[in-house]
């Protein structure tokens, strides 16, 4: 890692792309995300059964969607028609499950740029770390930087990759080396920079609960990224930054206003 190399990208993210004003992982809620001023967002992408990748959290569809089972028995055509709206509120009936590159192009046309979560059905994590890498690089390719796996040569409007899978995030970084990683963790391990490096991550992505100024400032000071989810409280928010967290996503784009970071 480069020490002199500040965070290029946005530091406030909507989380699943408008948090919880709108049906997660969505366009509609990117474009809620948009209308609140947040010019970054996070979402998960997954497989469908015909290895299309697609915008959805759970490996199951019950939660967010109007279909039934294992996200990866559909194809992306059949998730595509279900409704990942209504689950929500009436305003977002019939808002479809979309596809990552429909997803990617609308942030593109609209200069959001995205944290993009592997998060890969069970079993699937080197499969969906190549197929949303290789999807990104194809739309991205204008601009992703031979070399870029290192923080010093980021191009600022490319995606930033993370996941908790190392699986997703080997092969991610196989099939599109020059796109940087961040390495998804619940609580930061004793070895965390030991894992970071084996995988080649330029940040450190972790639950905001379980940080303390300490282990935030050992991260920065070994000249990592450091980013935090979900942290909903403004307080808290600014607490986080004063540590030398350099972003975090957001459920509460109503309360955190994106210019917090600026
Ligand atoms: O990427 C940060 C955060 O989204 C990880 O947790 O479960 O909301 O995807 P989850
Ligand atoms: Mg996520």
């Amino acid at each position: 890692m480069n020490h002199a190399v500040p965070w290029p990208y946005p530091r406030l993210l909507a989380h699943r792309g408008g948090g919880t004003l709108a049906p997660e992982n969505t366009v509609a809620a990117i474009g809620v995300g948009r209308e609140h001023g947040y010019r970054g967002i996070e979402f998960d992408a997954m497989l469908a059964a015909d290895d299309v990748p697609v915008l959805i959290h759970d490996d199951t569809l019950e939660r967010t969607t109007s279909g039934h089972g294992d996200v990866a028995t559909l194809t992306s055509t059949e998730l595509g028609r279900l409704d990942a709206g209504s689950w929500h509120s009436a305003a977002f009936s019939g808002e479809p499950v979309p596809m990552f590159e429909a997803a990617v192009r609308y942030c593109r046309a609209h200069d959001i740029w995205i944290n993009i979560e592997i998060k890969p059905a069970p079993g699937a994590a080197a499969r969906t770390g190549d197929a949303v890498a290789r999807a990104t690089a194809r739309l991205y390719a204008d601009l992703v930087r031979p070399g870029a796996d290192a923080a010093v040569n980021i191009e600022p409007r490319v995606p930033l990759f993370s996941s908790f899978e190392r699986e997703a995030l080997a092969a991610a970084r196989q099939a599109a080396p020059d796109i940087p990683r961040g390495y998804l963790l619940d609580r930061v391990p004793p070895d965390w920079q030991a894992q970071l490096l084996e995988l080649g991550c330029v940040a450190l992505h972790t639950n905001h609960r379980h940080l303390t100024r300490a282990v935030a400032q050992q991260i920065k000071g070994a000249g990592y990224w450091l980013f935090c989810y979900t942290v909903n409280e403004p307080a808290r928010a600014a607490e986080l930054f004063a540590w030398g967290v350099d972003a975090m996503c957001t459920d509460r784009i109503d309360l955190i206003a994106p210019e917090r970071a600026t």
